[in-house]
């Protein structure tokens, strides 16, 4: 028995299900508490080491706009964004990150989020207005998982640069659009995350239902975060979107014109998950930021669970090409609410890499055929430390 019973094969070569609950052999129990009404990823909190550097790493080359900054923080923003900030960039010893930050429906959400994570067992903090610039009071938690997660309604109102188009760059970012955390055991992130309101949209599993990853929404788009199975918890990157694929084409053109290609670690291309157009770069602090655009409306109640064999070379690019083994290890530490290195957790399941390269380093084949079937100079594409 395999976990694709129930699902359909798409002509496309994904499956397709209608999402149920997630099954965990370890779940963190669920709250009797009413989860905080969600309504969408909003701000990440980044420390950074080197706040002139990183300045000039996203104003000057990706072009976020700057809403307010002082000796220890430069909060910035995206084209259509009307709150205060979207990126908050902090001075500190340690590179990591300090707080995923979501906005919630009403003040009312802070109470609920305050039951739901107590009810957990989890540490729950109320800051007051002000202890971030130009956002209310909120709820700060270290989740089950281990990560800082921040819960907060009200916010100052900004303009909205849209209409600004003097102001706008061949590679201007223009929302907001996910987080990427990294964690051991995706089944259970991805079960407390459903408890806490989210919804999945797609996932990367095995024949056995082995999950290495899973996108999950509260907007209407293929998710707010995505679960990265990996030794967590880590944040694996922050995303903005761009209008359109020539915007992400400048912004590599722009890198290089100013060599700093090295800033580009994967992409450009094109996912087969979310079927988003991509690029992810590393700041100079090594975090990681992915610019994306066009995925899709997930917002109906019965949006269909799209499910992607983990031997699909197409999953990850659609066009085939490898996915650099740095995206697969490397990611950035998160902080407890006393500013302190969150303890890093070794995954025990699978991992993708190890699953999809092979011990061989070149038996990386599609679901239906051998390794044989990909043609010899390809074969060495894949293979560890082959790339020139
Ligand atoms: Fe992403």
């Amino acid at each position: 028995m395999t976990r694709r019973e129930g699902m359909t094969l798409t002509s496309a070569g994904y499956y397709t299900s209608q999402e149920a609950p997630i099954v965990s052999d370890n779940p963190v129990p669920r709250p009797r508490a009413t989860p905080p009404d969600v309504l969408r990823c909003a701000y990440m909190e980044l420390v950074v080491t080197d706040l002139a550097a990183s300045r000039q790493f996203y104003v000057d080359v990706l072009g976020l706009h700057l809403t307010e900054e002082d000796d220890e923080a430069i909060y910035l923003r995206s084209t259509e964004e009307f709150i205060h900030h979207n990126l908050v960039l902090r001075k500190g010893q340690v590179a990591a990150v300090a707080a995923f930050s979501y906005r919630v429906r009403a003040p009312e959400d802070l109470d609920a989020a305050v039951a739901f994570f107590t009810e957990l067992g989890c540490r729950v903090e109320r800051r007051a207005e002000g202890f971030v610039k130009g956002i209310g009071d909120s709820v700060r938690v270290v989740d089950p998982l281990g990560f800082p997660y921040e819960f907060f309604h009200r916010a100052e109102h900004v303009e909205r640069l849209s209409w600004r188009y003097d102001l706008h760059i061949p590679g201007e970012l223009v929302r907001l659009d996910h987080f990427n955390q990294v964690t051991p055991d995706v089944p259970r992130a991805v079960s407390y995350m459903q408890n806490l309101g989210f919804r999945v949209t797609e996932d990367i599993q095995d024949e056995e239902g082995t999950v290495y990853a899973a996108w999950m929404r509260r907007k209407p788009t293929v998710h707010d975060t995505a679960m990265t199975g990996g030794d967590g918890p880590r944040m694996h990157h922050v995303c903005f979107a761009t209008h359109e694929k020539h915007n992400i084409l400048a912004i590599c053109d722009k890198l290089g014109s100013l060599r700093r290609s090295d800033a580009i670690e994967r992409g450009p291309g094109r996912h087969g998950v979310s079927n988003a157009f991509y690029l992810y770069l590393r700041d100079p602090d090594g975090h990681r930021v992915e610019i994306y655009t066009q995925d899709y409306y997930t917002g109906d109640p019965d949006n269909p669970v799209i499910t992607w064999d983990v031997h699909d070379n197409q999953r990850r690019d659609w066009w085939g090409n490898p996915v650099v083994p740095s995206w697969y290890t490397e990611a950035s530490l998160v902080l407890d609410l006393d500013g302190n290195p969150q303890p890093v957790v070794a995954r025990t399941d699978a991992s993708e890499m190890a699953v999809t390269i092979g011990a061989d380093g070149f038996s990386y084949t599609r679901a239906d055929q051998s390794g044989e079937a990909m043609p010899e100079w390809k074969q060495g594409e894949y293979k560890l430390g082959n790339q020139l």
